[in-house]
C-alpha cells in the first residue's frame, strides 16, 4: 500500500531543467564541447560534478583540467544557475503541482524531496512550497548521485516508510532508474521513450492526480 510520495524538484515540480540545461550549454560552448539533445537529456539528475564530468567527456576533455580547475568550471556554472532562480516566483510552479500536494496532503500522504540539486531549498523557497516538503535529502550526504538508489531510500527513511509504500515521481532517465533500484514505484513525467522504465507515465505535470495513478496501477 502507497504511503508517501518522494518528489524530484527540477524538472517536476518547477522548470529549472532548463535554467540547469541552459548553464550548461553555455559552458560546454566555452570548451569547445558540442551541446547534443542525448547530451543534454543525459544530463538531468546528475549531480553537479558528474554532470561537469559528462561535459568533458563528451569532448574528449576529461583529461584536460586540474581538480581545481574542474571546480572553479562547475561553480562558474552554478553562479549562473543561481542568478536565473532568485527570479523565480510561485508562477513558476509546473500545471496541477501545487494542487496535487495538497491532495496529497489532505488525502494524509508522506512528502519528501529527492533532488540532486543543492540548491533544492532556495527554489522551494523562492516557490513557497518549503511546507509541503518537512523532509529533504540532503544531496551532500550521498555517496552516489542518480541512477543509483541512495537518494530514493533515503527519501523513504526520512518518512519512516518502506520503499514498496513509496511512489518517486521524476523526470530523468536516470532519476527512474534510481527510483526502481530502490524499489519504489515510478512515475516518469515527459517523453516516454527516454522514461520507458517508468511504472507510470505522464506527459506532462498537469496529468499527475491521485485518480490518475490509481487507474495506472
Ligand atoms: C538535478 C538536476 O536536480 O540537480 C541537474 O536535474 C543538476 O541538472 C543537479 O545538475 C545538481 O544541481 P546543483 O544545483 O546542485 O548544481
Ligand atoms: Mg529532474
Amino acid at each position: 500500500q502507497i504511503k508517501g510520495f518522494v518528489f524530484d524538484l527540477d524538472g517536476v515540480i518547477t522548470d529549472t531543467s532548463v535554467y540547469h540545461s541552459i548553464a550548461w550549454h553555455q559552458l560546454a560552448d566555452k570548451l569547445g564541447v558540442t551541446w547534443t539533445k542525448t547530451l543534454e537529456d543525459g544530463l538531468k539528475g546528475i549531480s553537479r560534478m558528474d554532470s561537469l564530468e559528462m561535459i568533458l567527456k563528451a569532448g574528449n576533455k576529461e583529461n584536460d583540467y586540474t581538480q581545481e580547475e574542474k571546480v572553479a568550471l562547475a561553480t562558474e556554472k552554478n553562479d549562473n544557475y543561481v542568478n536565473e532562480i532568485m527570479k523565480m516566483t510561485p508562477a513558476n510552479i509546473l500545471p496541477g503541482i501545487k494542487p496535487f500536494l495538497d491532495e496529497l496532503r489532505s488525502n494524509g500522504y508522506l512528502i519528501s524531496l529527492a533532488s540532486a540539486s543543492k540548491n533544492g531549498p532556495t527554489v522551494l523557497d523562492k516557490l513557497a512550497l518549503t511546507d509541503y516538503f518537512p523532509e529533504i535529502v540532503d544531496p551532500a550526504t550521498l555517496s552516489k548521485g542518480k541512477p543509483d538508489p541512495e537518494i530514493y531510500v533515503k527519501g523513504a527513511e526520512l518518512l519512516n516508510l518502506k520503499p514498496e509504500e513509496c511512489i518517486g515521481v521524476e523526470d530523468a532517465a536516470a532519476g527512474v532508474q534510481a527510483i526502481n533500484a530502490a524499489n519504489e514505484t515510478s512515475i516518469g513525467i515527459g517523453d516516454p521513450t527516454i522514461l520507458s522504465e517508468a511504472d507510470i507515465n505522464f506527459k506532462e505535470t498537469a496529468e499527475m492526480t491521485l485518480d490518475a495513478i490509481k487507474q495506472a496501477l
